[in-house]
């Protein structure tokens, strides 16, 4: 049984109240769609984007590990929660890299996410030297033991190449697959596992067809229902054509 997929858009540090008309119309557009479908906008517009209703999950781009503190300008889960985040994602290799948040640092926020009630989507991926070199399944392989937290309940995980985010490039589909198909034996049979790392409305319908692939994580493509309906679509079309017993019940 296929796991439901899920298409979360990743604003990172782009958008105003001005942008939040784009998470409304993604809503009006999906509504009723057999997908899962998810914003991350800055955390200054989650309540916002929550009180538009618009049927779009709202999620956080990160949360502090500590319950609360003296860790100025950080955000706990607690906080998060209270402006209505359902999900949280974690281990983004811009902050692995450019906050210098190691695998522990991860697993913590990770289980901090996890016991506040959201869900983690948590993010592993290889350097373009990894990659190059032939160590992309290694990193994986330590990057998951060293981020999942030890004991969880729902859970998400993105791979997500660093060399293929906002590059154009992407993984070959039979590098995804078996990547995937690796993260699948570790995290077992119930955990979605995403793929993130220039997905758009041209190689979408492409990479949600791979096994193993349970939905996107989109950075540059979410900021516009524009660019971003189409990739949902293309995870319905994925799901390929109804069962027999709608059609009928359709009459
Ligand atoms: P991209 O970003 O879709 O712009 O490549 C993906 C991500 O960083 O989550």
């Amino acid at each position: 049984m296929a796991l439901r997929k899920l298409i979360a858009g990743n604003w990172k540090m782009h958008g105003q109240l001005a942008m939040l008309v784009e998470i409304e119309e993604i809503g009006r557009a999906t509504r009723g769609w057999p997908v899962d479908v998810a914003i991350c906008p800055p955390a200054t517009l989650i309540a916002a984007a929550v009180a538009l209703q618009s049927g779009v999950a709202i999620g956080a781009q990160d949360a502090h590990a500590a319950v609360a503190g003296a860790y100025t300008g950080c955000l706990s889960t607690a906080m998060l929660v209270e402006a209505g985040a359902t999900l949280c994602i974690v281990g983004h290799s811009e902050r692995r890299a450019f906050n210098h948040e190691t695998d522990a640092i991860v697993r913590a926020k990770a289980e901090a996410v996890a016991a506040s009630g959201m869900t983690p989507i948590i993010c592993v991926g290889e350097t373009r030297a990894d990659y190059e070199a032939g160590r992309a399944i290694d990193v994986i392989v330590a990057h998951l033991a060293g981020s999942l937290p030890n004991a969880h309940g729902a859970l998400i995980v993105s791979y997500e190449p660093v060399w293929a985010i906002g590059s154009g490039r992407t993984p070959s589909v039979a590098e995804i697959a078996t990547m995937h198909g690796v993260i699948r034996e570790i995290v077992g049979l119930d955990i979605r596992i995403l793929y993130g790392g220039s997905v758009n409305r041209t190689n979408a319908a492409e990479l949600l067809a791979i096994d193993n692939v349970d939905g996107a994580l989109v950075g540059g493509a979410s900021l516009t229902a524009a660019a971003f309906v189409p990739i949902v679509e293309a995870a319905v079309a994925a799901l390929g054509p109804p069962a027999v017993e709608n059609n009928r019940s359709r009459g």
